[in-house]
């Protein structure tokens, strides 16, 4: 499973590039609010950061206008891919995006069935958002579960994306499940290494480590 981190804080990223397991970034217009700076520059940035895709979203509403945006955005970096709206009018811009040549990542995913049109219509990814549905009292995670199976069913190349990850319980869900790539926040990515038994092990070994004659 690719992991990507959700965020635009270029501090997260540096750091999380260090570990060595980072594929990718997705950012969205409130990850890039909460930033100072251009959203142009900000997006160069990551993208030096992180040769792996990185997902900078559409606002316009209309397929037209996505795809102005879309082809303006990709000119920040090789790298770019589009996010675009599981909407009628995302799914008519996610198929001119794909003639073109240009990767997208069909963004606010809730149900199966827009995952299946997303597909169809040639999305490079989906992101399923399992924490926004878990809030409204359905399991996030089906979602998922169905993706994966719909898309074994038919063969469709599009990969998905778990999002709006909230807990290390996702990220070890989507990894059963065989999601393609989990996008997780900073804190998130950082609590799935720790587990308490493995730090009181390094302290016992330690300590015995002084007894043993050197
Ligand atoms: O990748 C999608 C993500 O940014 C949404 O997360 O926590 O705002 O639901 P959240």
């Amino acid at each position: 499973m690719k992991f990507f981190i959700d965020t635009a804080n270029v501090e997260q990223i540096r750091e999380a590039a260090k570990w060595g397991v980072l594929d990718g970034v997705t950012t969205n217009p409130t990850l890039l609010s909460r930033e100072k700076g251009s959203f142009k520059d900000i997006l160069r940035e990551i993208c030096s950061i992180v040769p792996g895709p990185v997902s900078a979203e559409v606002v316009s509403l209309e397929a037209g206008g996505m795809v102005s945006e879309g082809r303006e955005l990709t000119k920040i970096a090789d790298n770019i891919i589009i996010k675009v709206p599981c909407t009628t009018e995302g799914i008519k811009a996610m198929g001119m995006f794909k003639a073109e040549g240009i990767q997208t990542n069909a963004t606010l995913c809730f149900s199966p069935n827009q995952g299946l049109l997303v597909a169809k219509a040639g999305a490079t990814y989906v992101s399923p958002f399992v924490g926004r549905l878990d809030d409204v009292g359905h399991r996030g995670m089906d979602l998922v579960a169905d993706l994966v199976t719909i898309y074994n069913n038919y063969s469709f190349a599009t990969q998905v994306i778990v999002a709006s990850i909230r807990s290390v319980q996702h990220v070890y869900e989507a990894a059963l499940m065989g999601a393609d790539v989990a996008t997780i926040p900073f804190k998130v990515v950082d609590q799935l290494i720790k587990h308490p038994l493995t730090d009181k092990g390094i302290q016992s070994f330690l300590a015995d480590w002084e007894k043993v004659e050197k």
